[in-house]
């Protein structure tokens, strides 16, 4: 079978500021909560923290090399807010400025577009101890941000993404397992509504200024959860759940279709999680994008009788853990949701894609990382016959560019297409490296089957 795509197809890679800089307190840049909370004991794995991480305020220039190697046409980064404001708002960090032209300069002389994300989880610390994404202000000092971005960057960035994964806000204000690691539901959801008005005048602000010749959008991650048994009342109630309470269905919605869902209304009704909902809030929130940013891993099959044992392993302190598996086959159906539930008319990236390996596999096994390569492949063919389908599919970024801080799972969780040496501030190609550039070259890739 012939794997083949358009010519015009973006293939790109994708990183984050605070995964990959470092230089975390030079140049005048401010702390972010991920500074912070990093520090925080027991929080990151192996109490790895971001101050240094890929060193890539040191190295774009070989980051850029890599992306060259590579063949990729297209770049997917992030800026650091508190790099550009360490305040949050207030004075601008020209240092954090030049670093950023700078990158911008070498993809422009490389021939490599520019997709930008306004927010990658990382808030300056200033503003989270006036409440964070919990105080509605936040809408003010977003645009702040978003006005020295646009008018600092506006004619260099072809692709604008407002934010990357809403969800991390609620993972960060409502389970603690992220920055800044608070455990409130509803403070979590206010923060959600606030994050989603953000975006939204965002755009109005994009729409008024009209910088350059870029296109406007956001990134919404789906994990859609399926029930492991089709016809298990718990099973289902788990994967509804999953989709329209804690996952997707509270941007997706709002962003598409207007308003929170019933659903969603209801079980903030009986929980008292209600967020304090203005007049116009919606309207605000739904403004018509240029493109939809797909961030996609997995599929996941619930099922309640395998939850409750897993609980119950971790009460007695054991390990319970499933088999990990993959279903690259729910991207095809999370594409055709799209269009039909959510009416996303509108060209889609995939923003992300990608699988980690364990450090402590060691670096031959990660460097020689033919799983991630057939991960991938599996990942391209559904996304090839979605496509066939109609999908209206524009690029595809794989996360990422090389190993970087990886959250709480710190430095253990390696995602990179280059390996890298922490020690020696060194990045190798690994095998899916040189895999990817010839599928660059070729646009696909043959298979047997
Ligand atoms: C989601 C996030 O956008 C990115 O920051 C993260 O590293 C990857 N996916 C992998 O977990």
């Amino acid at each position: 079978m012939n794997i083949r795509f358009p010519e015009n197809f973006t293939w790109g890679v994708a990183t984050a500021a605070a995964q990959i800089e470092g230089g975390a307190f030079e140049d005048g840049r401010g702390p972010s909560i991920w500074d912070v909370f990093s520090r925080l004991p027991g929080k990151i794995k192996n109490g790895g923290l971001p101050e240094v991480a890929c060193d890539s305020y040191h190295l774009v220039e070989r980051d850029v090399e890599m992306m060259k190697e590579l063949g990729v046409n297209s770049y997917r980064f992030s800026f650091s807010w508190s790099r550009i404001l360490p305040e949050g708002t207030g004075k601008v960090n020209e240092k954090g400025i030049t670093y950023y032209k700078k990158l911008l300069a070498l993809l422009k002389e490389n021939g490599i577009r520019a997709n930008a994300t306004m927010y990658h989880w990382d808030l300056p610390y200033a503003l989270q101890l006036k409440g964070g994404f919990g105080n509605r202000e936040i809408i003010k000092w977003f645009c702040e941000y978003a006005s020295v971005l646009l008018d600092n960057f506006g004619e260099d960035v072809d692709m604008w993404a407002t934010f990357n994964e809403p969800i991390a806000t609620y993972v960060g204000y409502g389970q603690g397992f992220f920055a800044p690691g608070l455990r409130d539901e509803k403070y979590a959801r206010q923060a959600l509504h606030h994050l989603l008005l953000c975006h939204g005048e965002a755009v109005k602000l994009f729409r008024e200024r009209k910088p350059g010749h870029g296109k406007i959008g956001i990134v919404v991650d789906v994990w859609r959860h399926y029930p492991e048994r089709e016809e298990n009342e718990e099973d289902k109630a788990m994967a509804f759940a999953g989709n329209e309470i804690r996952g997707y269905g509270m941007f997706l919605h709002p962003l598409f279709l207007g308003g929170y869902s019933k659903e969603l209304l209801d079980y903030f009704e009986e929980n008292q999680l209600m967020p304090l909902i203005a007049e116009g809030d919606f309207e605000t929130i739904r403004q018509p994008l240029d493109f939809y940013g797909l961030n996609f891993y997995n599929g996941l099959y619930d099922n309640a009788d395998k939850m409750r044992e897993r609980e119950k392993a971790r009460k007695e302190g054991g390990n319970y853990q499933d088999e990990p598996e993959n279903h690259p086959e729910a991207l095809k159906d999370v594409l055709h949701m799209l269009v039909e539930k959510y009416h996303v008319n509108i060209p889609i990236y995939i923003t992300e894609n990608g699988m980690p390996f364990d450090d402590a596999s060691g670096r031959e096994a990660n460097l020689d990382d033919q799983a991630r390569i057939e991960y991938v492949k599996n990942v391209l063919i559904w996304l090839h016959k979605a496509m066939e389908e109609g999908a209206d599919v524009r690029g595809y970024y794989l996360w990422s560019l090389m190993d970087n801080f990886e959250w709480s799972a710190g430095y253990d969780a390696r995602y990179g297409l280059y390996y890298t040496d922490y020690e020696k501030a060194e990045r190798i190609p690994k095998k899916s490296a040189k895999w990817y550039a010839q599928v660059i070259r070729e646009k696909g890739f043959e298979v047997e089957r």
